[in-house]
C-alpha cells in the first residue's frame, strides 16, 4: 500500500449505525483482535482488555447505559475496550492511569481500522455511563471501559463527515 492509498483507506472509512445483524465471521474477529495486539503501548505493557459482548440481554442493558443508542443492539457484537490500570500502574504509578487509557484507545483505533480493513463497519460509542456498563460486564475496579465499538456489516451512508482544516490543529514552535 503506497501513502495515497493510505491515505484513501482512512478517507473511505466512516462511522456507521445500521447494520444487518449477521453474526460476524470468527476469522474477522480474529484478525481485528490480532491487528489490536500489534497497537504500540506504553512500556509495550499492553494495559488494554476487550470484551467481547453477543448477548442480547448485555446489549441491552449497555444500550440503556449509552442514552439508548440504537446501533448498540444493531450491531453484530460490541468491543468493549478496557483500561487496565493495574497492568500499567505497577510500573508507572499514577502515571499508568493516563498510559492505560492512552494504551486502549490506540488499541481500539487498530480495531477500528482492521474492522474497516475487513469491509467490516464500526461506530466508537464514547457516550456512556461508566458504572452501568462495569456492573453488567462484572469488570473489576482496575479496569475502566474506555470505548465501546459497535462492529459488524453495515450499510455506510456513503457521505463523508467534513473535518476542520488541519492547520486550525497545528501549531509551530509555540501555541
Ligand atoms: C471518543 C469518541 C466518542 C464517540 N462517541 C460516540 C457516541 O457515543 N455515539 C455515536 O454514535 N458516535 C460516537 N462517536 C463517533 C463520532 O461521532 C464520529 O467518529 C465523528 O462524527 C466523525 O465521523 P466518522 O467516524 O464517520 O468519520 C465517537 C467517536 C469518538 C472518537
Amino acid at each position: 500500500m503506497d501513502s495515497s492509498e493510505f491515505f484513501d483507506f482512512l478517507v473511505s472509512r466512516c462511522s456507521v449505525r445500521e447494520f444487518d445483524g449477521r453474526e460476524v465471521p470468527d476469522a474477522d474477529l480474529s484478525y481485528i483482535l490480532d491487528c489490536a495486539s500489534t497497537a504500540p503501548s506504553a512500556g509495550n505493557l499492553e494495559a488494554w482488555d476487550v470484551v467481547i459482548v453477543d448477548g442480547q440481554e448485555e446489549r441491552d442493558h449497555i444500550a440503556d447505559a449509552a442514552y439508548g443508542q440504537e446501533h448498540i443492539n444493531r450491531a453484530s457484537l460490541l468491543l468493549v475496550v478496557c483500561a487496565n490500570y493495574v497492568r500499567s500502574m505497577s510500573r508507572y504509578g499514577d502515571r499508568g492511569i493516563l498510559f492505560a487509557i492512552q494504551d486502549a484507545t490506540i488499541a481500539c483505533t487498530f480495531m477500528m481500522l482492521a474492522a474497516h480493513a475487513r469491509r467490516l463497519h464500526t461506530c466508537w460509542v464514547g457516550a456512556f455511563q461508566e458504572e452501568e456498563v462495569r456492573e453488567v460486564l462484572d469488570l473489576p475496579a482496575h479496569v475502566r471501559p474506555v470505548a465501546i465499538l459497535c462492529l459488524g456489516k453495515g450499510f455506510p451512508s456513503g457521505s463523508y463527515t467534513e473535518r476542520m482544516p488541519v492547520v486550525e490543529h497545528v501549531h509551530h514552535q509555540l501555541w
